[in-house]
C-alpha cells in the first residue's frame, strides 16, 4: 500500500510505499535535509516535526529518545532516517528550523566565514599566521611519520576499504531496532 508524504512549507507530495524511511522519501519528493551523522541516528539535524499521520509512523528508536528532548518528542519531532511509513494514509512533516536543532558542520563553517569577515584587519592577519603555522607544523608532522611509497599504498588501500565501508554503513546504519525486525523477517525490510 502507498503512503502520501506531504512536506511544508513548500507542499511537496509525493506517493512513497510502505516501510519507506521518512530520509528516503524526503530525497525522493527533492526535500533537502541535512544529514550531519550519515543517517546513523547520532545528531539531530534531520530532525521534522509530524503534523499528521504520527500513528503511521514506526515506533520511536533508542536513537531518537537519546537525540531528542521529552518536549521535542512532545512537539511531534521524530528523525527521518530512523522513522519509517508502516501503515497507509497522509503524513505531513515540517523540517525542524535551523535555529532549533544542531549546527551541521557546513553551517558552523559559514558562521565561521562571516565572523572571519567580520575581523578588523590587524585581528584577520594575525589568525591568518596562527593557522598558517598550525597546518605547517601538522603537514611536517604527517611527511616524517609515512614514508612516500608506503603512504600511497596506504591510501590505495584506504580507498578500496571506503568503499567496502560505504556499502556495508549503508544496511548498518539502519536503526537496530530495525534491523532486528529484518532478522526476523523479511517481508519487514525497508526500500529505499
Ligand atoms: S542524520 Fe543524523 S540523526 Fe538522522
Amino acid at each position: 500500500m502507498s503512503v502520501d508524504i506531504r512536506f511544508q512549507p513548500d507542499d511537496r507530495n509525493g506517493l512513497v510505499a510502505e516501510g519507506t524511511y521518512l530520509l528516503d522519501a524526503a530525497k525522493r519528493l527533492g526535500v533537502s535535509l541535512p544529514v550531519e551523522c550519515g543517517g546513523r541516528g547520532e545528531c539531530d539535524t534531520c530532525a521534522v516535526i509530524v503534523e499528521e499521520g504520527a500513528t503511521l509512523l514506526s515506533s520511536l528508536t533508542e536513537a531518537e529518545r537519546v537525540r531528542l528532548s521529552p518536549e521535542r518528542l512532545a512537539a511531534g519531532e521524530r528523525l527521518t532516517c530512523q522513522a519509517k511509513v508502516e501503515r497507509g494514509g497522509e503524513v505531513v512533516l515540517r523540517p525542524v528550523p535551523q535555529t532549533e536543532r544542531a549546527e551541521t558542520s557546513a553551517e558552523t563553517a559559514k558562521d565561521l566565514r562571516k565572523d572571519f569577515r567580520d575581523l578588523p584587519l590587524q585581528r584577520k592577519v594575525t589568525t591568518l599566521v596562527e593557522l598558517e603555522a598550525v597546518t605547517l607544523f601538522q603537514t611536517l608532522d604527517a611527511i616524517i611519520n609515512v614514508p612516500f611509497a608506503i603512504g600511497g599504498k596506504v591510501l590505495d588501500l584506504m580507498a578500496v576499504w571506503g568503499r567496502t565501508l560505504d556499502k556495508r554503513d549503508h544496511e548498518l546504519n539502519r536503526p537496530a531496532e530495525h534491523r532486528q525486525q529484518v532478522e526476523g523477517s523479511e517481508t519487514s525490510e525497508p526500500n529505499g
